[in-house]
């Protein structure tokens, strides 16, 4: 009898029959959301379940499914996952790294020279209908090239923001837990690690890239931002609640910064419309790894990962070795 899985979310359906081949699925190709608890029903009798960073794969799901063996998460942050509660549980939990970075990094980019550039502010003057003349000041704001980047969590996907900075001439300084070994730090722009404030009071432009924790909780605040440069850009790749979004909106008011670019907020989707009021802020949904081409790969991945778990094998990004050792 082949091992039960439910595919938490709609998902490719090339995946989806390559998952077939090796397991008895249960999928949810109408997209349902479901809540914790109801997910928790529909983990019932599977023996892996396929989520997404909108499934909260809680302590109760598994307590709930002692005979769950595997969670694989289509995305490189697993925040939504209780990982200790799965290693309590002996639940092996995998995510999907490396094959989201340069996508990923190339949207950094697009936040970047949008927020930076005024890019989407401008276009939705220009559909109001209020292009009548060209003036020495419309839309001025700061330079990308020449100026220096901030980057806030320095793993593989800031590492490839920095690399794409050197056709733009920027300096580029970074603030991470560890600093980079010497090699990587030259190939990453000769980017040069320098504590938390250091970066917000000197850098042009500050991305966040750093996986959400409760120890990264509002890394950026109303105190961090009011260290900024009035002029800066502040752009949110990483997680909702890496940034106190009420205290970023009343920083944009008052004009303590120039201007941020999202991808990620709190509570997403259900995200704070005082947002919608300023014209000084970029806003995409959650869509940094959303090429084609990456987000089939993070399909694949998570499936391989689940295809490894649940014949006996190591998952090839295994986030709970422990679960595998005590096995
Ligand atoms: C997307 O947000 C991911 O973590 O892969």
């Amino acid at each position: 009898m082949k091992p039960k899985i439910f595919v938490a979310r709609a998902v490719f359906p090339e995946v989806l029959e390559r998952l077939s081949q090796h397991f008895d699925v249960e999928s949810n190709q109408d997209d349902r959301i479901f809540t914790a608890d109801e997910l928790l029903v529909k983990a019932k009798g599977k023996d892996g379940l396929f989520a997404t960073p909108s499934e909260p794969v809680t302590a109760a799901l598994f307590a709930a499914n002692p005979q769950l063996k595997a969670v694989c998460n289509m995305a490189v942050g697993y925040n939504n996952i209780d990982l200790a509660a799965a290693t309590k549980a002996g639940v092996m939990a995998t995510n999907t790294p490396d094959v989201l970075n340069e996508t990923t990094a190339d949207f950094g980019w697009a936040l970047l020279m949008a927020t930076a550039r005024r890019v989407t502010e401008s276009e939705h003057w220009l559909r109001a209908g209020h292009w009548k003349k060209w003036s020495y000041d419309s839309f001025v704001g700061p330079d990308v090239h020449g100026s220096t980047l901030g980057i806030i969590g320095m793993g593989r996907i800031g590492q490839a923001i920095a690399r794409r900075s050197m056709g733009f001439d920027m300096n580029v300084l970074y603030y991470n837990r560890s600093r980079l070994s010497p090699e990587l730090e030259v190939r990453a722009n000769n980017a040069r690690h320098v504590g938390k404030e250091e970066l917000l009071r000197t850098a042009d432009h500050v991305i966040l890239v750093l996986p959400y924790s409760a120890a990264s909780h509002h890394t950026i605040g109303a105190a961090e931002l009011a260290l900024m440069k009035p002029q800066a850009t502040l752009i949110n790749l990483a997680r909702g609640g890496i940034v106190d979004d009420a205290a970023l909106i009343a920083t944009l008011r008052a004009g303590g910064i120039a201007a941020a670019g999202l991808d990620v907020f709190e509570n997403e989707p259900a995200f704070n419309p005082d947002f919608l009021g300023l014209s000084n802020v970029v806003l995409t949904p959650h869509i940094a790894s959303a090429s084609t081409p990456t987000r089939l790969a993070m399909a694949n991945c998570a499936a391989d990962n689940l295809i490894a778990a649940l014949s006996g094998n190591t998952p090839p990004n295994l986030l709970n070795p422990d679960v595998k050792a005590a096995a």
